[in-house]
């Protein structure tokens, strides 16, 4: 019978290596060794659940067959760090606001919008609440009908995100009068209205195959927090293919700092020093 573990067992520098690759290789993220502990202390709970008291034992079991594909999927919940918050970052949405303002204005739709690494789909859904509010102000409403994509490589993150189910803490930052528009309360739950659900998808994508994704001609693509965990070249590489997906005209959103001196030649920056956006020339 396999031992159960009580305490996290040591994490030997070849089993740590071997978790650092395989990682990096399936995920794109960068695990140094600052990151040791996180990655033992994650390892070693799930191990101590199914009953693995080895990390190399435990690392050719997620290798092998279906049953580790299954149990990678389960591990990739706990080594991607989910936190996130509606309209998490205001500066960045001003810059938004005045994007699909001008989208409106210039008569441009239906308009795309696409969330990348959306995790529990807050950012996804203010984004939605966004366009909502900016497209009710604008007298071709009827035509300018819109869609936000998210995408995740977490499915219990993308679960959570098609439920659009919340707790109240998640949405005491929302403003009151978008919280009383956009979300339905019961008990001690916020959902977020179907009429902003019916505009939002939610779909499973790994940022290292964003290749095989369809989505393209965006309107707006919006990044944030996510490229943090990946080396520089990746990151380039990934930032590179995103801005190749914009329709001309469309909006690249980063975060501040995310990117150092990347520039791509179809992307001007919009002047800000507090967001980090760019816009494709037409
Ligand atoms: C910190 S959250 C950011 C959420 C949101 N963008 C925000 O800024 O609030 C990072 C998200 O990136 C996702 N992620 C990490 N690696 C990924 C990959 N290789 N492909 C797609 N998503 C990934 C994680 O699952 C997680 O949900």
């Amino acid at each position: 019978m396999v031992r159960l573990v009580k305490q996290a067992p040591a994490l030997s520098d070849v089993a740590f290596a071997k978790w650092q690759d395989i990682i990096e290789d399936r995920l794109g993220l960068q695990l140094p060794e600052q990151r040791r502990s996180f990655l033992k202390t994650c390892l070693a709970m799930r191990m101590r659940e199914i009953g693995f008291s080895d990390y190399l034992t435990y690392f050719n079991y997620v290798r092998s067959g279906d049953a580790g594909l299954i149990e990678w999927n389960c591990l990739i919940d706990r080594l991607t760090v989910q936190e996130t918050r509606f309209f998490r970052d205001p500066e960045a949405f001003a810059l938004v606001r005045d994007h699909l303002q001008r989208c409106c204005d210039a008569g441009r739709g239906p308009l795309s919008l696409w969330s990348v690494g959306c995790s529990s789909g807050e950012e996804t859904y203010s984004l939605a609440m966004l366009t909502a509010e900016v497209l009710e102000q604008t007298d071709r409403r009827p035509r300018l009908r819109f869609g936000v994509t998210g995408t995740d490589v977490s499915r219990n993150a993308l679960d959570q995100a098609r439920a659009g189910v919340y707790g109240r803490r998640r949405v005491e930052l929302v403003d009151e009068r978008l919280e009383q528009r956009y979300f339905e309360q019961s008990e001690d739950h916020y959902q977020v209205v179907q009429a902003v659900r019916d505009r939002v998808c939610f779909v499973r994508l790994n940022l290292l195959e964003l290749a095989r994704s369809p989505l393209r001609n965006l309107d707006l693509i919006y990044c944030q927090n996510v490229l943090i965990y990946f080396r520089k070249w990746r990151r380039k590489d990934i930032v590179t293919e995103l801005a190749d997906r914009l329709a001309p005209g469309g909006m690249l959103v980063l975060g501040l700092g995310e990117m150092g001196d990347w520039s791509h030649p179809a992307l001007t920056r919009v002047p800000s020093e507090r967001a980090l956006a760019y816009l494709k020339r037409k």
